[in-house]
């Protein structure tokens, strides 16, 4: 019988990390790097309007360790070229009020962004809109150490933790699922095999970080995909997770493959993925964060209460009112209003909260939503604006020497 646990409880990580209460901001790709891979004033004050709206925990989505496969060109890149200073600031105001900022280790892979990048994923692909060449071997036994060393140098920076990416279609859930890994070596075919990269990226990271610092994982429930990973494997996964050195398992799904669904699209009532964090539970005595369809602080208490999960992670809710936490523990009301658009184009909702995340690290977001149509414009203008910048800087990727 688990313990009821209340939200506004610490709570202590395997390392012995305590997390001040049981919220966290779930990874959320900002888009405010400036184009060189560092981050910019906005970024900064956006981590500091968090972390003075009272979470425990914070992680900043799709950190790159190469620039090679990046989801966007305003993801950050910390590698041994990146400015130190930059990111020191980061840490610090990021992590201001007791919070725990940590960094998402991301890698697309496949779903690399082309414009910078030549996507590379477990197996080539030439699908609509999708498409990919194989990673060769020697390629795939270097990431644990890109990982590790990206980690390394956020514990250097003085970020508290770390999380790998392992969910949304992204590169190790790209090998965890049979719809991109069709491959016929120890990294393909059954879960144990697909599941070989994570497992050797974490225990890098751990190797490279030491004992004492935090190491999440995100995980597909499933990727809510035909052909895809399905709860079965990714329960598998867990277990694994359970022997591994992590100290928190956060439950996700979805893919952003071409005309899937994402966890950030869905609307709905409650929270999504409930039902597998309670299977998960049942395999493994690791802390468990449970991201996706949060949206009032009794759902937030009933899945924490009823000792389903430890933790729960926030984004959109967050984006609408980035003070909820300490709203939610002054019992003050009512919950946020989250904008509802009649018609919505492919990529739209992403668009329309990145660009309130840009509202407010200027402290000026707007009490009404803007329109969504201005915001994919915007979104859009300024990507390729980063894309300019970042070729300058990067040059072209050539991603085989990487
Ligand atoms: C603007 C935006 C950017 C996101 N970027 C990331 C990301 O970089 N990494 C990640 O794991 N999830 C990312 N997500 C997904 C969220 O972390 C979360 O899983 C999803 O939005 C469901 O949670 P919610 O219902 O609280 O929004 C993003 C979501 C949004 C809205």
């Amino acid at each position: 019988m688990q313990q009821r646990e209340n939200l506004f409880e610490p709570l202590t990580l395997p390392c012995r990390v305590v997390l001040k209460n049981r919220i966290a901001k779930s990874a959320m790709s900002d888009s405010l790097g400036d184009g060189t891979g560092h981050p910019t004033a906005e970024q900064i004050r956006l981590y500091r309007r968090w972390a003075e709206g009272g979470l425990a925990l914070s992680i900043i989505g799709e950190v790159q360790g190469t620039p090679g496969f990046a989801e966007k060109p305003g993801n950050l890149v910390l590698n041994d070229d990146a400015d130190f200073d930059r990111f020191q600031a980061l840490a610090q105001e990021g992590g201001a009020n007791d919070t725990q900022l940590w960094l998402q280790l991301g890698h697309a892979g496949a779903l690399a962004y082309a414009p910078t990048s030549q996507p590379k994923g477990p197996s080539a692909l030439d699908l609509p809109g999708l498409c990919c060449a194989e990673l060769t071997e020697a390629e795939i036994h270097r990431l644990p150490s890109e990982f590790a060393r990206t980690a390394r140098l956020a514990q250097d920076a003085g970020f508290g933790g770390v999380q790998i990416h392992a969910a949304h279609g992204f590169l190790l859930s790209q090998f965890l699922s049979p719809l991109f890994n069709k491959r016929n070596d120890e990294y393909g075919g059954s879960i144990a095999n697909r599941m070989r990269l994570l497992l050797e990226s974490i225990d890098a990271t751990r190797a490279a970080v030491g004992p004492d610092f935090p190491i999440a994982v995100k995980l597909n429930s499933s990727d809510q995909l035909e052909g895809g990973l399905e709860e079965d494997d990714a329960l598998n996964v867990a277990a694994a997770l359970d022997r591994s050195s992590v100290d928190l398992i956060d439950i996700s799904g979805g893919t952003y493959f071409p005309g899937a669904k994402a966890a950030s699209d869905g609307a709905g009532g409650g929270p999504y993925f409930l039902g597998f964090a309670r299977r998960a539970r049942a395999v493994t005595t690791k802390p468990l964060m449970l991201t996706g369809g949060f949206k009032t602080r009794a759902q937030a208490e009933e899945a924490v209460g009823s000792g389903a999960v430890d933790l729960i992670g926030l984004a959109r809710a967050l984006v609408i009112e980035p003070s909820l936490p300490a709203l939610w523990q002054a019992d003050r009301t009512p919950e946020p209003v989250f904008p509802r658009f009649p018609e919505v184009p492919e990529g739209g909702i992403t668009a329309w909260y990145t660009m309130r995340l840009t509202e407010i690290g200027a402290d000026a977001e707007t009490p009404a939503p803007g329109e969504i149509g201005q915001a994919i414009r915007d979104y859009d203008a300024r990507d390729a604006a980063r894309t300019a910048i970042w070729l300058e800087h990067f040059g072209d990727n050539d991603t085989s020497a990487q």
